[in-house]
């Protein structure tokens, strides 16, 4: 089968490799259709360079078609149209009991320390083959999917498996209280869908980007106004809401946010290290990446909420605590539980309305071979890429 696969920093390529078979009773194996390229995947290209080796497929974002299954399967068939979260999760440990997902114990690598496998998502989730392929090994099969109607295009679905709920999350996780103000920092794919997410639950949504197409795709939204990001975000944020700040701030920037410049230097010498070493120091090193988290704790009302959604790597930030601590800050976040949002979500998709607009809301939908230079363009944010699909 033809697959996307890393070969280095910034340098994708699409190749044969072999079609994945069934290994586990419970495993599945997805024809792929449509699968989303996504901001996490820039981290991949740009600076975990260190977690992967060179031919490793990537993507986590697929939905397909069942072609087979293992013996233990009982919750799909061949033909069955699916929507594959993009972590495996067996749906009945400690963890998933408490719909953690994210935390599956069954399916953690332990020795990274980290939360459960991830598709397409280095060594720290499993290593385990991602879906921008032509077919794709399910693991845990009988609860990593979701399944979805025959009838509507996948550009109904396909966010089900990662943009959707992660930003559904965001907004949950914010707990915002009737008529209150949440202020989203990042319009990317995740930030702007918690946006109209928000907007659609009527709150007032305050969006703040650096780029402007972004903030002009998202201003266009019913209900959502925009600012762009500058060193007085926090003063003009809180000159909107008298003075106080927002209930709640979703950061959706993650680890690439723009003002980190000792961040960005650190990240470049990672790529240029020996493996070991540039990995001990992305997980380790202490510096200064967090201008977008800075500003949310620095615009947020006292008392109120930060969901935090973006990407973090490293353990050492100087985080401003007294400033956290004295506004009684209160901090949630982590990585989506996808299947714990998907039965609320689903009505929305399938609504003949669309009122999320899912439908419309990639930017540009190419056939999987022309992947390489859809990652050039989308890290360049070129030709106002914002969402890509691949067809297969
Ligand atoms: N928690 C999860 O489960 C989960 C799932 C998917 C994605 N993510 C993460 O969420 C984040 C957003 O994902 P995405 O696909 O929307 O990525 P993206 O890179 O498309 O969006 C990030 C946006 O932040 C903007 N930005 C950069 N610096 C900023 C600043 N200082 N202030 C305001 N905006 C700034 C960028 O211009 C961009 O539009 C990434 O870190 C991604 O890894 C998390
Ligand atoms: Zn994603
Ligand atoms: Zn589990």
């Amino acid at each position: 089968m033809r697959a996307v696969t890393w070969q280095g920093r910034r340098k994708v390529s699409v190749e044969t490799v072999p079609d994945p078979t069934i290994q586990e009773p419970t495993d599945a194996i997805v024809r792929i259709t449509t699968t989303g390229l996504c901001g996490s995947d820039l981290h991949l290209y740009e600076v975990m360079g260190p977690f992967l080796d060179a031919g490793d497929i990537l993507g986590h974002e697929p939905m397909g078609v069942v072609e087979a299954v293992g013996s233990a399967v009982t919750e799909l068939k061949p033909g069955d149209r699916v929507v594959v979260p993009f972590q495996i999760a067996c749906g009945s440990c400690f963890m998933c009991d408490r719909r953690l997902y994210s935390q599956c114990e069954t399916t953690q690598t332990r020795e990274q320390g980290m939360g459960a496998n991830l598709f397409g998502y280095t060594k720290l989730y499993g290593q385990v083959p991602g879906g921008q392929a032509e077919y794709l090994r399910v693991p845990q099969a009988n609860f990593t999917h979701i399944k979805v109607p025959d009838g509507p295009p996948d550009e109904r679905f396909v966010y089900l498996s990662d943009v959707l709920p992660t930003a559904w999350q965001a907004v949950e996780y914010a707990d915002i209280e009737d008529g209150g103000t949440v202020a989203i920092l990042g319009l990317g794919p995740i930030g702007e869908m918690a946006a109209r997410i928000a907007a659609n639950r009527g709150h007032r949504v305050v969006g703040i980007d650096v780029e402007a197409d972004r903030l002009k795709r998202s201003g266009a939204w019913d209900g959502v106004e925009t600012y762009e990001y500058s060193a007085e975000i926090g003063d003009q944020v809180r000159d909107l809401t008298g003075g106080r700040g927002p209930d709640v701030v979703i950061d959706a920037v993650g680890m690439e946010a723009h003002g980190s410049p000792v961040a960005k230097a650190l990240h470049q010498m990672t790529s240029f290290l020996p493996d070991p070493l540039a990995a001990a120091m992305f997980k380790t090193a202490g510096v200064d990446r967090l201008a977008a988290l800075k500003a949310a704790v620095d615009m947020v009302r006292r008392g109120g909420t930060i969901s935090l959604i973006g990407v973090y790597g490293g353990e050492a930030d100087p985080l401003p605590l007294m400033t956290m601590f004295d506004k009684q800050v209160q901090l949630r976040m982590g990585q989506a539980n996808v299947k714990a949002w998907s039965d609320d979500i689903l009505p929305l998709v399938l609504h003949d309305a669309d009122p999320l607009g899912v439908e419309s809301f990639h930017t540009h939908s190419v056939p999987l071979e022309q992947a390489p230079a859809a990652y050039d363009m989308f890290q360049k944010k070129e030709d106002g890429a914002i969402k890509v699909v691949f067809k297969s």
